[in-house]
Protein backbone atom coordinates (compact mmCIF):
# COMPACT_ATOMS: atom_id res chain seq x y z
CA UNK A 1 0.00 0.00 0.00
CA UNK A 2 1.38 3.18 -0.73
CA UNK A 3 1.06 6.48 1.49
CA UNK A 4 -0.43 9.60 -0.20
CA UNK A 5 -0.49 13.05 1.40
CA UNK A 6 -3.50 15.20 -0.55
CA UNK A 7 -2.78 18.97 -0.60
CA UNK A 8 -6.45 20.96 -1.09
CA UNK A 9 -7.30 24.32 0.15
CA UNK A 10 -10.67 24.29 -0.97
CA UNK A 11 -14.23 22.42 -1.62
CA UNK A 12 -12.07 18.70 -1.89
CA UNK A 13 -14.57 17.35 -4.24
CA UNK A 14 -11.15 15.69 -6.13
CA UNK A 15 -9.79 14.80 -2.37
CA UNK A 16 -13.43 13.11 -1.80
CA UNK A 17 -12.79 10.86 -5.31
CA UNK A 18 -9.86 9.91 -3.45
CA UNK A 19 -10.97 9.04 -0.45
CA UNK A 20 -14.06 6.74 -2.01
CA UNK A 21 -11.30 4.69 -4.60
CA UNK A 22 -9.10 4.35 -1.70
CA UNK A 23 -11.81 3.10 0.42
CA UNK A 24 -13.63 1.23 -2.35
CA UNK A 25 -9.53 -0.42 -3.15
CA UNK A 26 -9.71 1.05 -6.39
CA UNK A 27 -6.31 1.96 -5.66
CA UNK A 28 -4.11 0.61 -3.66
CA UNK A 29 -3.23 2.93 -1.38
CA UNK A 30 -3.39 4.80 2.12
CA UNK A 31 -4.58 8.54 2.70
CA UNK A 32 -2.42 9.27 6.08
CA UNK A 33 -3.48 12.82 6.15
CA UNK A 34 -4.49 16.45 4.34
CA UNK A 35 -2.58 19.45 4.98
CA UNK A 36 -4.51 22.66 3.66
CA UNK A 37 -3.78 26.25 3.69
CA UNK A 38 -7.02 26.95 4.30
CA UNK A 39 -9.10 26.75 7.67
CA UNK A 40 -12.05 26.87 5.69
CA UNK A 41 -11.30 24.53 3.66
CA UNK A 42 -14.78 22.29 2.69
CA UNK A 43 -11.83 19.31 2.23
CA UNK A 44 -11.18 19.44 6.17
CA UNK A 45 -14.57 17.92 6.71
CA UNK A 46 -14.89 15.20 4.38
CA UNK A 47 -11.07 14.48 6.11
CA UNK A 48 -12.42 14.36 9.56
CA UNK A 49 -16.04 12.20 8.14
CA UNK A 50 -12.85 9.56 7.41
CA UNK A 51 -10.92 10.02 10.16
CA UNK A 52 -8.04 11.43 7.99
CA UNK A 53 -5.70 13.70 9.86
CA UNK A 54 -5.60 16.95 9.22
CA UNK A 55 -2.58 19.71 9.34
CA UNK A 56 -2.89 23.24 8.68
CA UNK A 57 -0.26 24.57 7.50
CA UNK A 58 -0.49 28.02 5.98
CA UNK A 59 1.72 31.80 5.19
CA UNK A 60 1.57 33.99 8.33
CA UNK A 61 2.63 36.74 5.43
CA UNK A 62 -0.23 38.14 3.71
CA UNK A 63 0.86 37.30 0.83
CA UNK A 64 -0.64 36.52 -2.54
CA UNK A 65 -1.04 33.27 -2.24
CA UNK A 66 -0.30 32.51 -6.05
CA UNK A 67 3.40 33.97 -5.49
CA UNK A 68 6.31 31.81 -4.48
CA UNK A 69 6.50 32.76 -0.69
CA UNK A 70 8.89 34.27 0.74
CA UNK A 71 7.85 32.79 4.19
CA UNK A 72 10.40 30.54 5.50
CA UNK A 73 8.34 29.39 8.05
CA UNK A 74 5.93 28.33 6.13
CA UNK A 75 7.93 26.95 4.07
CA UNK A 76 9.90 24.93 6.50
CA UNK A 77 6.88 24.15 8.62
CA UNK A 78 5.23 22.37 5.44
CA UNK A 79 8.58 20.82 4.14
CA UNK A 80 9.03 19.47 7.68
CA UNK A 81 5.44 18.18 8.53
CA UNK A 82 5.91 16.01 5.15
CA UNK A 83 9.26 14.73 5.83
CA UNK A 84 7.98 13.43 9.11
CA UNK A 85 4.63 12.10 7.55
CA UNK A 86 7.06 10.61 4.92
CA UNK A 87 4.82 9.94 1.94
CA UNK A 88 5.11 7.81 -1.02
CA UNK A 89 2.90 10.15 -3.17
CA UNK A 90 1.58 13.60 -2.72
CA UNK A 91 -1.51 14.82 -4.57
CA UNK A 92 -2.10 18.35 -4.97
CA UNK A 93 -6.09 18.16 -5.13
CA UNK A 94 -7.07 21.93 -5.95
CA UNK A 95 -4.06 23.19 -3.58
CA UNK A 96 -4.26 26.87 -4.80
CA UNK A 97 -0.44 27.69 -3.61
CA UNK A 98 2.68 27.74 -5.02
CA UNK A 99 4.96 25.28 -3.91
CA UNK A 100 8.43 26.33 -2.67
CA UNK A 101 11.41 24.98 -4.96
CA UNK A 102 13.00 23.02 -1.72
CA UNK A 103 9.86 20.99 -1.46
CA UNK A 104 9.38 20.00 -5.08
CA UNK A 105 13.12 19.42 -5.65
CA UNK A 106 12.72 16.75 -2.19
CA UNK A 107 10.05 14.94 -3.29
CA UNK A 108 10.75 15.02 -7.36
CA UNK A 109 8.56 12.46 -9.11
CA UNK A 110 6.51 12.42 -6.38
CA UNK A 111 4.29 15.35 -6.64
CA UNK A 112 0.89 15.24 -8.90
CA UNK A 113 -1.15 17.84 -9.60
CA UNK A 114 -4.65 18.17 -11.12
CA UNK A 115 -5.55 20.95 -13.25
CA UNK A 116 -8.31 22.15 -15.40
CA UNK A 117 -7.62 22.23 -18.54
CA UNK A 118 -5.36 20.78 -21.52
CA UNK A 119 -1.75 21.55 -20.49
CA UNK A 120 0.33 23.15 -22.02
CA UNK A 121 -2.92 24.81 -22.92
CA UNK A 122 -4.25 27.41 -20.03
CA UNK A 123 -2.01 27.06 -17.25
CA UNK A 124 -2.23 29.41 -14.13
CA UNK A 125 -5.77 30.47 -12.36
CA UNK A 126 -8.81 30.07 -14.58
CA UNK A 127 -7.96 27.75 -16.85
CA UNK A 128 -11.56 27.29 -17.65
CA UNK A 129 -12.47 31.33 -18.21
CA UNK A 130 -9.15 31.66 -20.49
CA UNK A 131 -10.39 28.46 -22.70
CA UNK A 132 -13.75 30.10 -23.11
CA UNK A 133 -12.07 33.40 -24.01
CA UNK A 134 -10.00 31.76 -26.53
CA UNK A 135 -12.93 30.47 -27.89
CA UNK A 136 -11.32 27.26 -28.19
CA UNK A 137 -13.79 24.27 -29.38
CA UNK A 138 -11.91 21.57 -26.71
CA UNK A 139 -10.70 21.54 -23.04
CA UNK A 140 -10.51 18.95 -20.47
CA UNK A 141 -8.40 18.11 -17.87
CA UNK A 142 -4.52 16.87 -17.18
CA UNK A 143 -2.83 14.91 -14.24
CA UNK A 144 0.92 16.35 -14.42
CA UNK A 145 4.11 15.61 -12.05
CA UNK A 146 4.79 18.69 -10.70
CA UNK A 147 8.02 20.41 -11.21
CA UNK A 148 9.54 23.99 -10.82
CA UNK A 149 7.44 25.68 -13.28
CA UNK A 150 3.51 27.02 -12.93
CA UNK A 151 1.61 23.65 -14.05
CA UNK A 152 4.95 22.54 -16.64
CA UNK A 153 5.70 18.89 -15.28
CA UNK A 154 5.52 15.64 -17.09
CA UNK A 155 2.41 14.99 -18.02
CA UNK A 156 0.73 11.85 -16.80
CA UNK A 157 -3.22 11.64 -18.13
CA UNK A 158 -4.90 13.83 -20.36
CA UNK A 159 -8.97 13.81 -20.77
CA UNK A 160 -10.86 16.00 -23.58
CA UNK A 161 -14.27 17.78 -23.09
CA UNK A 162 -16.07 19.34 -25.56
CA UNK A 163 -16.71 22.69 -25.13
CA UNK A 164 -20.45 23.68 -25.53
CA UNK A 165 -21.53 27.20 -27.16
CA UNK A 166 -23.75 27.90 -24.22
CA UNK A 167 -21.19 27.24 -21.58
CA UNK A 168 -20.87 29.43 -19.07
CA UNK A 169 -17.25 29.49 -16.82
CA UNK A 170 -19.14 27.22 -13.90
CA UNK A 171 -21.03 25.06 -16.64
CA UNK A 172 -17.48 23.97 -18.32
CA UNK A 173 -15.94 23.76 -14.62
CA UNK A 174 -18.78 21.27 -13.69
CA UNK A 175 -17.99 19.24 -16.90
CA UNK A 176 -14.61 19.09 -16.62
CA UNK A 177 -14.69 18.33 -13.03
CA UNK A 178 -16.38 14.91 -13.56
CA UNK A 179 -13.64 14.25 -15.82
CA UNK A 180 -10.86 15.58 -13.54
CA UNK A 181 -12.47 12.83 -10.35
CA UNK A 182 -11.61 9.69 -13.13
CA UNK A 183 -8.56 10.89 -14.27
CA UNK A 184 -6.89 11.50 -10.98
CA UNK A 185 -8.03 8.19 -9.49
CA UNK A 186 -6.34 6.85 -12.64
CA UNK A 187 -3.29 8.58 -12.03
CA UNK A 188 -3.54 7.51 -8.76
CA UNK A 189 -3.80 3.78 -9.72
CA UNK A 190 -1.32 3.82 -12.21
CA UNK A 191 1.24 5.08 -9.70
CA UNK A 192 0.13 2.96 -7.08
CA UNK A 193 0.46 0.06 -9.03
CA UNK A 194 4.14 0.98 -9.86
CA UNK A 195 3.30 1.81 -13.75
CA UNK A 196 4.64 5.61 -14.62
CA UNK A 197 8.09 5.93 -15.25
CA UNK A 198 9.82 9.56 -16.11
CA UNK A 199 12.40 10.15 -18.33
CA UNK A 200 13.95 12.92 -19.89
CA UNK A 201 11.05 15.08 -18.75
CA UNK A 202 8.29 12.39 -20.25
CA UNK A 203 6.27 9.91 -18.29
CA UNK A 204 6.02 6.64 -19.98
CA UNK A 205 3.35 3.92 -18.64
CA UNK A 206 4.79 0.75 -18.24
C1 LIG B 1 -10.32 21.73 -9.61
O1 LIG B 1 -11.02 22.13 -10.75
C2 LIG B 1 -8.84 21.67 -9.89
O2 LIG B 1 -8.53 21.22 -11.17
C3 LIG B 1 -8.47 23.12 -9.75
O3 LIG B 1 -9.19 23.55 -8.62
C4 LIG B 1 -10.40 22.81 -8.54
C5 LIG B 1 -10.51 22.22 -7.17
O4 LIG B 1 -11.76 21.60 -6.98
N1 LIG B 1 -7.06 23.28 -9.58
C6 LIG B 1 -6.37 24.25 -10.15
O5 LIG B 1 -6.88 25.11 -10.84
C7 LIG B 1 -4.88 24.24 -9.87
N2 LIG B 1 -4.18 25.03 -10.82
P1 LIG B 1 -12.02 20.63 -5.75
O6 LIG B 1 -11.55 21.40 -4.52
O7 LIG B 1 -13.49 20.38 -5.74
O8 LIG B 1 -11.21 19.38 -5.97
Amino acid sequence: MKKILVLASGRGSNFQAIIDASRTQKIKGEIIALITNNISAKAIGRAKKHHIPVYVIHSQKNLDPRLRGDDLTFEKKLLTQCQELNPDLIVLAGYMKILPQNFIKHFKNKIINIHPALLPQFPGLHAQKQALQNGTKVSGCTVHFVDEGVDTGPIILQEKVPILGNDTEETLSDRILQKEHLTLVSAIELFCNDKLEVKEGKVYIK
